[in-house]
């Protein structure tokens, strides 16, 4: 793999995938953008830059052409929350825009990475170590849509020979680019509050287990998964992966270590905490494990101290 297309790299994932796979490969690492987020900086001094809306194959056609590209990051989403209060915005993005790269992907022989979320399991899907088949039953458009993005995208693999790959991720966790809209942004947001020296005022309840990831664990398993030999496969679309699973009070714990004046209150979202409740609360990643090496390097404590030490250097300016 040389020639990356990422479309979304200003997002959450984006940002960070963009820069690593420019760091790792020697070819055209495309950052594919939308009109009002543009790259800045680094990003955008790195490496080239195409307007690439999800929802215009031509874009993503001509963008593929242009920079001979083999491997596309298919990072556009609206996440769970802003899915509920835009579910045609997020059936538009997530399986329209999914077919038009699996389309350019199908003429230009790409192979495509789609990440899906924990977000594919609902109420009835067992909760604890939620297995890797198992009931997709969301209640969510954001489950709905990554459910369906599994699905096509095993069609794609199966039909055409697409070479579609893909992880559920689990909420990542990061000091680079904040989430916006997801259900597991609390997660990173009281990270902020806890460097910033401000309480937290937690959206979801006491004993909402939901798994967690840092972010440079997503990133390697981004990479990993597509650098895999895919000889070893039995799954594609997709691959519970885990790093780590707590409720708001385990994590406000774990900062109070290291911030011991940090305050929490709770003022739960309902819209949110509906969400939370209907996902697992850890999930099993035995196929990951075995079929492509997956093996997560942060638990909570290292990912504190990780992301409090950035915090709090930036805030300290
Ligand atoms: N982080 C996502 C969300 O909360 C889940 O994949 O929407």
């Amino acid at each position: 793999m040389k020639n990356v297309l990422v479309i979304g790299s200003t997002g959450q994932i984006g940002s960070e995938l963009t820069m690593k796979l420019r760091s790792i490969y020697n070819g055209n690492i495309v950052a594919g953008y939308i009109p009002g987020c543009e790259p800045k900086g680094e990003l955008l001094e790195s490496g080239p830059a195409a307007v690439v809306d999800i929802t215009n194959a031509q874009q993503i056609a001509d963008t593929v052409e242009k920079y001979e590209i083999d491997t596309i990051y298919n990072l556009a989403a609206l996440l769970s929350a802003v899915a509920e209060q835009k579910p045609q915005l997020a059936w538009k993005i997530g399986m329209d825009g999914l077919f038009n790269v699996l389309e350019v992907a199908r003429e230009k022989k790409c192979a495509v990475f789609t990440p899906s979320s924990i977000g594919v399991f609902g109420d009835n899907t067992p909760k604890d170590n939620t297995p890797q088949d198992t009931i997709r039953n969301p209640r969510t458009m954001y489950g709905v849509t990554k459910v369906s993005g599994e699905l096509l995208s095993d069609y794609y693999f199966i039909r055409f020979g697409v070479d579609t790959r893909s992880v559920r991720f689990p909420g990542l966790i990061s000091y680079v680019t904040p989430p916006g809209g997801g259900t597991t942004d609390y997660a990173v947001d009281i990270y902020y509050a806890a460097a910033k020296g401000e309480t937290f005022v937690c959206p979801i309840k006491e004993n909402t287990f939901m798994d967690m990831m840092y972010m440079p664990d997503g990133l390697r398993a981004c990479i990993e998964i597509m650098e895999a030999d895919p000889a070893k496969f039995i799954h594609r679309n997709s691959f519970n992966i885990a790093a780590m699973s707590f409720d708001p009070q385990i994590i406000y714990n774990n900062i109070k270590k290291y911030v011991p004046d940090f305050e929490m209150i709770y003022q739960v979202d309902p819209l949110r905490q509906a969400i939370a409740d209907s996902w697992p609360n850890s999930l099993d990643d035995t196929c990951a494990r075995q079929e492509w090496g997956w093996k997560p390097e942060y638990d909570l404590d290292a990912m504190t101290r990780d992301m409090l030490g950035k915090l709090q250097e930036r805030f300290k300016k």
